[in-house]
C-alpha cells in the first residue's frame, strides 16, 4: 500500500492590488501559459485571442484594481508558488456561455476554473492545498456550493497544457463529489459546504438528480 504525502503547508491569500507583483512574478513572461493571464474563462474567444499576452495582462490588472478578487495565491514563505482562479459562476462569461459546462441546476455556485503551480513545486500536492484554501475563502465569502471542472486523464498523466482545470483525484481529496460527466474528458464536481460539518459527499445534499448521461463530444 502506498501512503500519500501530506499536502504542503501553503499560505493562501486573495489576489488584491497589493499582491499584483506576486501574481506577475508567478505567471512570468508567458502569463502562465500562452499569454493567458487567467482570462480564458472570462472573455469571448475572439477577444481572448486579440489581446493574448500584454492585453490579457492589462485586463486582469484592471479587474484586480477594480476591487474584484479573481483568485487565490498560494505562498511558500514569501514565495508565490501557486494560483487558483475562483469566483461566483456568473463572473466567468465564457463558462456561462459554455454548452458543455452549462449549469447543472439553479443552485448559486462558485467556480474554480484554473490552477497553476510553479514548475519546480509541482508534484508536492500544492494544487491540493490551494484547492483547500480556495474552498475556505469561497465559504468565507458566502459560497455554499463550489464547483470544479477537472479533466479526466485517459492514459497516464495529463500534459501541463491540459491540466489547468485540475484532475478529479485532486478535488476528491478535498471533498468534492462527482456530479456530472458532460463529455468524455470533463467532469463537473461539487463541494457542498455544511455548517460545522465535513462536506457532504452525497448527490442528494448537492441538490442533484441522478447523473447526467455522458455525451461523447469533445469541446470546452
Ligand atoms: C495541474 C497542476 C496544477 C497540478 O499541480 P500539483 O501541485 O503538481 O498537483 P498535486 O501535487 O496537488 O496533485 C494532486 C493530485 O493530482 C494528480 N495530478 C497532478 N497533476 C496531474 C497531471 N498532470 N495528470 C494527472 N494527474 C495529475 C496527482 O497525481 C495527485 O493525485 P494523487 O494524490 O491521487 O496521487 C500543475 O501541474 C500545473 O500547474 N500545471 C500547469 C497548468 C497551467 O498551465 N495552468 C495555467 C493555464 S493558463
Amino acid at each position: 500500500m502506498t501512503t500519500r504525502s501530506r499536502p504542503v503547508t501553503l499560505d493562501c491569500r486573495p489576489l488584491t492590488p497589493e499582491r499584483w507583483q506576486d501574481f506577475v512574478k508567478l505567471f512570468g513572461k508567458r502569463g502562465a501559459y500562452g499569454g493567458c493571464w487567467c482570462m480564458w474563462w472570462r472573455l469571448k474567444r475572439a477577444e481572448f485571442e486579440r489581446q493574448q499576452g500584454a492585453g490579457n495582462r492589462r485586463a486582469m490588472k484592471k479587474l484586480v484594481d477594480s476591487g474584484q478578487v479573481p483568485g487565490i495565491l498560494g505562498y511558500d514563505g514569501d514565495e508565490p508558488i501557486g494560483w487558483c482562479s475562483v469566483g461566483p459562476r456568473e463572473s466567468y462569461g465564457a463558462l456561462m456561455r459554455s454548452r458543455v459546462l452549462k449549469a447543472l441546476d439553479e443552485t448559486p455556485a462558485w467556480s474554480i476554473v484554473c490552477l497553476f503551480v510553479a514548475r519546480p513545486h509541482r508534484g508536492r500536492r500544492v494544487a491540493e492545498a490551494l484547492a483547500r484554501g480556495t474552498v475556505e475563502y469561497a465559504m468565507q465569502q458566502g459560497a455554499s456550493v463550489i464547483e470544479a471542472y477537472p479533466t479526466r486523464p485517459r492514459k497516464g498523466r495529463l500534459p501541463p497544457v491540459s491540466s489547468f482545470m485540475g484532475v478529479p483525484t485532486l478535488f476528491e481529496h478535498v471533498g468534492f463529489i462527482e456530479c456530472a460527466r458532460p463529455s468524455a474528458s470533463r467532469l463537473i464536481m461539487r463541494y457542498v459546504a455544511r455548517a460545522n460539518r465535513a462536506p457532504s459527499r452525497s448527490r442528494k445534499a448537492a441538490g442533484l438528480q441522478p447523473k447526467r448521461n455522458v455525451r461523447r463530444k469533445r469541446s470546452q
